[in-house]
């Protein structure tokens, strides 16, 4: 290490100084995972320049470093709440459910849209949430509930204006493989996931744009990487996604945010009950061709059981991430544009965009470790193969 003029050391030790207060004070303000993690990196990149350079150098990099954190932070700054009007879309069960009791006990004013406004869910909502929020019935492949509930959204929030839409809804239907999967359950799919979406965000557009609000998609990581079995959900996903990143350049001309969440495996209702399920079950199989179910065999077909059970044992049962980036997403001053909740999201994210395919291929096979059986015709011998 270099000795140095001790000025300019003792300048250095200042500005250092100064601006990592201003950090701390920065980070105080904002809260949430994002900023703690970029704070670790901040400290890990000036402690790895203060011993690899020689102590100015080391010094005006970490200074640096220090003052961009402090831009970055600024951004993520919450607004507050102020009783802002959110609608979120799916509120039965699941993240919708739990996400509006969260927003509810922030101080937000929570329109929750429900598949079923006599359901247990919007029951719940009703019985253990304050009075400013507003049960909807809002199946979002109705367009006629959609406009019904616009009109009531309007009519509630007055001048106060509406300040975020979260789609929410989705339905996963049966994991099973594209070809057995029937075209009824990708338009089913596509009907909620997407032109649902679609739907309820161009309707309730007109009011984000009054507000300059925020728009938050629940995506999936399935509409970015292609896991094996959910050809039908993941396609309707990977279509939300690409509809998010056009709309967020849109609408940046009007001050619109728009956000995606692509939330890794968490223990919901998505999974289905088991009546769901049976339903389900005999459709597929009602709609298969002869040859193509003998092909594949019952054994292999109906192994979609095991699937759903390793997906909740591969899935975590506490849901507060989503919840806190769904709430960045609202409220903080910059939201990111995308947010992965769930362990190990983000790393299978960008294992897929940087793998090789063969890759990539070989290990989303091995750790999803869905092949617990083969297609009846590929375990046969193969003279037998033949003989047939
Ligand atoms: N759980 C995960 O691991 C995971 C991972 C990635 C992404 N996601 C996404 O996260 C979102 C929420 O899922 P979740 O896990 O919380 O599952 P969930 O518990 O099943 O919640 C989905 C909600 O949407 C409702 N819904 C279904 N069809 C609808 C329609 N046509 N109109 C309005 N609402 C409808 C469901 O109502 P019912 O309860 O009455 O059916 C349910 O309340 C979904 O978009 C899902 O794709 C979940
Ligand atoms: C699933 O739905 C049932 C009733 O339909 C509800 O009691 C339960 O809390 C839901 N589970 C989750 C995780 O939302
Ligand atoms: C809920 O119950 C009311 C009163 O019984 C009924 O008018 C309404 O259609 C029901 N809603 C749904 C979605 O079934
Ligand atoms: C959400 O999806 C809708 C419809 O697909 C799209 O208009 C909107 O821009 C998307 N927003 C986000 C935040 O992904």
């Amino acid at each position: 290490m270099s000795t140095l003029p001790s000025e300019t050391a003792w300048l250095c030790l200042a500005v250092t100084a100064a601006l990592g207060g201003l950090v701390l004070c920065q980070l105080k303000k904002s809260p949430g995972q994002v900023g703690r993690k970029v704070v670790c990196l901040a400290g890990l990149w000036g402690g790895a320049c203060l011993l690899s350079l020689s102590l100015f150098w080391g010094l005006i990099l970490f200074s640096l470093s220090c003052f961009l954190l402090y831009i970055y932070l600024s951004g993520q700054e919450l607004l507050p709440v102020d009783q802002k009007a959110v609608l979120i879309t799916g509120s039965d069960s699941g993240f919708g459910h739990a996400l509006s009791k969260y927003l509810d006990q922030l101080g937000f004013t929570v329109f929750a849209g429900v598949l079923d406004e006599n359901g247990s869910g919007a029951e719940q909502l009703r019985r253990t949430c304050s009075e400013r929020l507003c049960v909807l019935q809002l199946d979002v492949t109705n367009p006629q509930q959609i406009k019904d509930a616009y009109s009531t959204v309007v009519q509630k929030v007055q001048n106060r204006g509406l300040w975020a839409v979260v789609n929410n809804a989705g339905i996963l239907g049966l994991p099973a493989d594209g070809e057995l999967i029937p075209m009824s359950h990708y338009k089913q799919c596509m009907a909620v996931n997407f032109f649902g979406a679609v739907e309820v965000t161009k309707a309730f557009l007109p009011l984000l744009r009054k507000s300059k609000g925020r728009l938050v998609n629940i995506s999936s990581m399935g509409g970015e990487i292609p896991l094996l079995k959910l050809a039908s959900y993941s396609s309707s996903k990977a279509a939300l996604t690409m509809f998010s990143a056009i709309m967020r350049q849109e609408l940046s001309k009007w001050e619109v945010k728009v956000s995606t969440i692509q939330p890794g495996g968490f223990k919901t209702n998505i999974t289905g009950t088991s009546e769901m399920l049976e339903k389900l079950e005999k459709d597929l199989l009602d709609h298969l061709n002869p040859d193509v179910q003998e092909e594949y065999g019952q054994d292999y077909i109906l192994a979609y059981r095991r699937i759903l059970t390793s997906f909740s044992v591969h899935s975590s049962s506490d849901i507060s991430p989503v919840l806190l980036d769904i709430r960045h997403a609202i409220s903080a001053k910059s939201p990111l544009t995308l947010y992965t909740p769930g362990p190990g999201t983000y790393l299978w994210l960008c294992f897929f965009y940087f793998s090789p395919t063969g890759i990539f291929d070989y290990f989303n096979k091995k750790f999803l470790n869905f092949d617990v059986n083969i297609p009846r015709t590929l375990s046969m011998p193969k003279w037998k193969n033949e003989v047939m």
